[in-house]
């Protein structure tokens, strides 16, 4: 399996904090069977200040201490970019980083509860501008879980969907977990990934997410998730995106009606 998202560069952001803690991370990815992953720092989150020299540099450094320690892991540079309206002039002057660095494929952020004015006009100007927006864990977004039909307009505009595994598994909450079923049913989970932060909570692995997968939808899509689509993004591949299927009646229920109706 290909983990596209994780935080595993010691000491950059709010992932892992030291040298030994990515390591341990790296072990729990491939006893997992992990065999490559993304090393993807928050950039322009406002929060932590990481450059594109320091995920370059971290990953080359990290992929040295696996060699030397024998774990079995490819690392590939990444970046977890929060949404920002200089995205294109910062993409184009080279301070970002792409998946694998190809310019193919990124990883972009929304906030935790609402979806920025002008977010589709965003999404669009990065895929003129040669590049696939892969909006990371939606289902996480409180608007999103409320308006689940938004994932749908993303999917059929050409961007791909990443659900967190922690979220099939349910454990990142009841909310986060009914809004990735609702995205699994309706064909929008098109990449899983760990977003691993430490070696504990929220820790690599995509396996029992996987597993959840294959027995609610199928084999084949399970390999799509986390094997075959990864795969084409780390690689710069195109990818064919399903057709969405419609979203379930129950989905935009409002809340009480799903309360008296229980
Ligand atoms: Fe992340």
């Amino acid at each position: 399996m290909i983990d596209i998202h994780s935080h595993i560069l010691p000491g950059v952001d709010d992932g892992a904090p030291d040298v030994e803690t990515s390591l341990e991370m790296c072990k729990i990815a491939v006893n997992d069977g992990v065999t490559t992953m993304a090393a993807t720092p928050h950039m322009l989150d406002g929060i932590h200040n990481v450059t594109r020299e320091t995920i370059i540099s971290g990953v080359a450094d990290l992929q040295k201490r696996l060699d030397e320690n024998n774990i079995q892991l490819n690392v590939v540079p990444g970046a977890d970019i929060h949404i920002n309206v200089d995205f294109i002039n910062l993409y184009k002057s080279g301070s970002l980083v792409t998946l694998n660095d190809n310019g193919k494929y990124a990883l972009i952020e929304f906030p935790p509860s609402t979806i920025p004015h002008k977010s589709d006009e965003f999404l669009f100007s990065m895929q003129i501008n040669g590049v696939v927006p892969i909006i990371t864990h939606p289902e996480r977004n409180q608007s999103i879980q409320r308006h689940p039909e938004q994932a749908v307009k993303w999917a059929e505009s050409g961007n791909i969907i990443q659900v967190t595994a922690a979220s099939i598994t349910g454990e990142l909450g009841k909310e986060a977990k009914d809004c990735s079923m609702k995205l699994l049913e309706a064909g929008l989970v098109h990449v899983i990934a760990s977003d691993a932060h430490s070696a504990t909570w929220r820790a690599p692995g995509l396996s029992a997410a996987r597993k959840i997968i294959a027995d609610i939808i199928s084999e084949e899509e399970a390999e799509l998730a986390t094997q075959l689509r990864p795969e084409s993004i780390i690689n710069g591949f195109p990818i064919d995106l399903p057709e969405p299927k419609k979203l379930t009646a129950t989905t935009n229920k409002h809340w009480f009606f799903k309360w008296f109706s229980k």
